[in-house]
């Protein structure tokens, strides 16, 4: 076990190269099983749950090429089984996609259910209903979900709930299936339609997605050789620019898209910073002051995205003024306050909101990260506190992002990654 000592009081400066959406990325790898032939995938983040989810891929009988460490070639022509096992799937989240893909492709699937990070009860009701309403049959016993189907046939379903995950998954499912599939109240991230694009790409007849509505007409195969590259990450840019605003620094954030930062850049507005969008795949803060206070709602794209809430919570943290955020997606995502107040934060979890009585400065403590993007706020809020903090349970960070350590000591960050031992650890929760 690792951790991280962070040397804080710095103030981030320089520029940062965003990589490839982690939350894409995990879509189009499975999303290759459909196709008969081989796809490369450029600008792939390169973290764990790629690792894993391409060593499942390679467990089914898909033929991978490491061009290198950002780039695969997926040579999906003779798939072996779709049996994945619980010890694979149960790593991360993103491993229900291969139900959608091997339905989709070979009408049968067997996999273990999916991990994640622990953010209150994470359901995949609306994913079966999906599946079902295209035609497979769905059993879940002893943690392995099975689907099989005939041959699965286009219809209409409405999402009972915004979902990136089943909005995605019956979409896959769908794009092989007889006939049309009109999916509704469907989720618009960029990740959703990154996918759409790929499997446009690869022969697929897919309109709608960014928009409320999704419609896909089934086509009998895909076939050949492609070519993508994975949309960049807007998580991992928001995360770097709400450190900016956290140590007030200056950062240039390269290789982003700004329209799916628009939430996240009016509200750093709205606390004083200053955003520049830069030739359309650019955005600079620069925070000179003290954030001031505000109200943040997290709410599916292209509402303030759930996934920077942490971020945004050590920014509100150290604010002007009492701030509150609610958080609509998830039913416990604000475990991080307990280790922000330990570094003299004054924050009150109440559970679907929170209150941040801002404070001048944090001062340094041992953390503990509860999730990928808690991790990711707790080193936030470490580079910003007064003296040194030490951040455990780092396997959630490499889960999601592509070496963040060195990305922050490149913007003026200090900090080292050590062996931890099992005592320091206990201390430490
Ligand atoms: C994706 O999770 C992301 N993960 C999450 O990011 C992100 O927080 C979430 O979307 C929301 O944007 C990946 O893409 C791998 P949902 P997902 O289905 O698909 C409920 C990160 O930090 N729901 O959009 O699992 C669910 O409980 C991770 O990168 C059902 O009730 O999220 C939640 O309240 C954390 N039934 C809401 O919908 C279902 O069948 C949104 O979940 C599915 C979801």
């Amino acid at each position: 076990m690792e951790k991280l000592i962070i040397t804080g009081n710095k103030c981030l400066k320089g520029e940062v190269v965003i990589s490839g959406a982690k939350n894409a990325a995990v879509a189009l790898i499975p999303a290759t099983l459909l196709l008969n032939g081989t796809c490369t995938i450029f600008n792939l983040p390169n973290i764990s749950d790629i690792k894993i989810y391409i060593e499942i891929l390679e467990s089914l009988g898909v033929k991978v090429t490491w061009n290198n460490k950002n780039s695969v070639k997926l040579d999906t022509r003779h798939i072996a089984s779709t049996n994945s096992t619980i010890e694979l799937t149960k790593k991360f989240r993103a491993s229900y996609y291969l139900i959608g893909s091997l339905l989709g492709r070979l009408g049968s699937v067997e996999v273990g259910l999916p991990g994640g990070c622990q953010l209150g009860p994470r359901p995949i009701d609306q994913h079966i209903k999906g599946f079902e309403a295209l035609g497979a049959k769905v059993v879940i016993e002893d943690e392995v979900i099975t689907a099989k189907t005939d041959g699965l046939v286009g219809t209409n379903i409405f999402l009972d709930i915004v979902s990136v995950g089943a909005t995605i998954n019956i979409m896959l499912a769908s794009v092989l299936a007889k006939g049309v599939t009109i999916i509704e109240n469907v989720a618009k991230e960029p990740h959703v339609v990154d996918v759409a694009n790929l499997l446009n790409v690869m022969g697929a007849n897919i309109v709608g997605a960014g928009t409320d509505v999704i419609k896909i007409t089934g086509v009998p195969k895909l076939k050949g050789n492609y070519i993508y590259s994975v949309v960049p990450d807007q998580i991992e840019a928001g995360t770097f620019m709400l450190a900016a605003v956290a140590t007030r620094g200056d950062i240039t954030v390269k290789n982003c898209t700004p329209e799916h930062l628009d939430a996240l850049s009016a509200k750093i507005t709205e606390i004083g910073a200053e955003v520049q969008p830069i030739n359309g795949d650019t955005l600079r803060v620069i925070a000179k002051h003290r954030p001031k206070r505000t109200n943040v709602k997290t709410l599916p794209y292209p509402g303030f995205p759930t996934d920077l809430q942490s971020q945004m919570g050590v920014v509100l943290a150290l604010a002007n003024g009492t701030s509150k955020i609610t958080e609509n997606i998830w039913e416990s995502r604000f475990q991080y306050t307990h280790a922000l107040n330990r570094m003299g934060a004054n924050i009150v979890d109440h559970g679907k909101f929170a209150t941040f009585r801002g404070v001048e400065k944090l001062h340094g403590a041992a953390v503990y990260s509860t999730d990928l993007r808690a991790g990711a706020a707790l080193l936030i809020a470490g580079i910003s506190a007064s003296d040194v903090t030490e951040l455990y349970n780092l396997q959630h960070i490499d889960r999601g992002y592509e070496d963040i350590e060195g990305k922050f000591i490149k913007l003026g960050a200090e900090m080292e990654r050590v062996e931890a031992d099992e005592k320091e650890i206990e201390l430490s929760l």
